[in-house]
C-alpha cells in the first residue's frame, strides 16, 4: 500500500512518499478567475501571478493561519498535487495518508481534512499533531520520559509545545507565522521610504535581507510605486530597515515560549533546561532566529537540519513506523 505525509502548509504544501522521500514543496495557492469562477494556475505557477495579475484574477490561499478555509479550493489543489506526483485517483483510493495538525487541533478542523481527503479520493487517513512530527523530523529521541521542546514558526502558524510519547505536557498555538513579517515590512518600507511594495518583494526582503543579527547590514534595491505620485521607484533596503518587523515577531514568540516554559512541572522543565529547545519551520531559518530565541531564553536553542521540511519528513518517519503512529495520532 502507498503511504504519503501530507503537510498542507498555509504557505507550502509539502508531500513525503514512503521510498521515495519529499516528493513535493510547492506554495499552497490556486489562481482563480473572477470571471468564471475558473481555475487559472495552481501552486508554483500561482504563487508567480501574485501581484502581476490583472483584476480578473484572485490568489486563493486556501489554507490560512492553519485552518482550511475554502475546502473546495483545497480539494482542487491538493488534487493536482497529488496528480502532479503520480498519485491518480484510483491510487488515492489504496494510499495510506498522514496529515499534519496544529497542536490542540478541534474536531472541526478534523472534519475538514476527512472531507478534504474523500474528495480527493483518500479513504485512510491519520492525524498528528505538528510537535511531535517536528521532532520526528529531526530525528530527536522522543520517548515517554524524555520530553522534549519545540518552537515550529511556519507562514501562518506557530506551535510552541513541550511533549513526550505520552502527549503534550504544555503548549499552544498562534496564528501568527512568517506571513506577519512580510506585511509589517510592507508597511514599514510604506512608511519610511514612501514606496509602495508587493507581498513577493517583502518576502523576498525579508530572506535576503532580513537579519536578527543587529549588526548585519545587506541591502537590497527593491521596486514599487511611490505612494504620492504613484510613480514607479526603486530604493534600496538594508537589514537595518527591517529588523524591527523581524525582531517585533521573534519577540512575540519568545513571550509565548516562556509563558509555555513557565508551566511546565519542575521536572520535566529541568530536562528541558538541559536539552534545550529545538526550532523549524520556515520562518526559522531567519537569520540570526536561533541565536536570538538562545540570547533572549538564555537557554540551549537548536535550529532543524532542515527546519522547513521537518514537519514533512517527521511524517515520513511516523507513517511508516506503526509503533510510532499508534503513539503519537489524533485518536477520533
Ligand atoms: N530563508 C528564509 N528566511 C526567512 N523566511 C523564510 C525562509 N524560507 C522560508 N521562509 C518563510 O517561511 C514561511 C513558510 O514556512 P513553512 O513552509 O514552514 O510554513 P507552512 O508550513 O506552509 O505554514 P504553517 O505551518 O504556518 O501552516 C514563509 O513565511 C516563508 O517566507
Ligand atoms: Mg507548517
Amino acid at each position: 500500500m502507498m503511504k504519503l505525509a501530507i503537510d498542507l502548509g498555509s504557505s507550502v504544501t509539502k508531500i513525503f512518499k514512503i521510498g521515495s522521500g519529499v516528493v513535493l514543496a510547492e506554495p499552497s495557492c490556486v489562481a482563480v478567475s473572477t470571471a468564471h469562477g475558473g481555475v487559472k494556475a495552481i501552486g508554483e505557477e500561482a504563487k508567480r501571478l501574485i501581484g502581476k495579475t490583472a483584476e480578473f484574477t484572485t490568489i486563493v490561499f486556501p489554507v490560512f493561519e492553519a485552518d482550511i478555509v475554502n475546502g473546495e479550493m483545497a480539494a482542487v489543489m491538493l488534487s493536482y498535487f497529488l496528480e502532479k506526483i503520480g498519485v491518480t485517483r484510483s491510487r488515492a483510493r489504496r494510499a495510506e495518508v498522514l496529515f499534519s495538525v496544529p497542536i490542540g487541533v478541534q474536531s472541526g478542523l478534523i472534519e475538514k481534512y476527512r472531507a478534504l481527503a474523500a474528495a480527493c479520493g483518500i479513504r485512510t487517513v491519520h492525524f498528528v499533531e505538528v510537535p511531535f512530527l517536528s521532532s520526528l523530523g529531526q530525528n530527536m529521541p522522543l520517548s515517554e520520559t524524555e520530553p522534549a521542546f519545540v518552537v515550529d514558526m511556519g507562514g501562518g502558524n506557530t506551535n510552541i509545545a513541550a511533549f513526550s510519547l505520552d502527549g503534550v505536557i504544555a503548549g499552544i498555538g498562534l496564528n501568527i507565522g512568517g506571513g506577519n513579517i512580510d506585511s509589517q515590512i510592507i508597511d514599514c518600507v510604506a512608511e519610511q521610504f514612501g514606496l509602495k511594495i508587493g507581498l513577493q518583494t517583502s518576502e523576498k526582503l525579508k530572506m535576503t535581507v532580513g537579519s536578527l543579527y543587529e549588526t548585519d547590514n545587506e541591502s537590497m534595491i527593491v521596486n514599487g510605486r511611490d505612494i504620492q505620485s504613484g510613480r514607479p521607484r526603486s530604493v534600496a533596503v538594508s537589514s537595518a530597515d527591517v529588523y524591527g518587523c523581524l525582531k517585533l515577531f521573534a519577540d512575540k514568540v519568545i513571550e509565548y515560549t516562556s509563558m509555555v516554559i513557565a508551566k511546565l512541572p519542575a521536572e520535566v522543565s529541568a530536562v528541558i533546561w538541559h536539552n534545550g529547545i529545538s526550532l523549524s519551520g520556515g520562518t526559522a531559518r531567519i537569520i540570526g532566529m536561533d541565536d536570538y530565541f538562545s540570547h533572549a531564553l538564555q537557554m540551549d536553542v537548536n535550529l532543524a537540519d532542515e527546519p522547513q521540511m521537518a514537519v514533512v519528513l517527521g511524517g515520513g518517519r511516523t507513517i511508516g513506523d506503526e509503533e510510532v503512529l499508534d503513539a503519537v495520532r489524533v485518536e477520533g
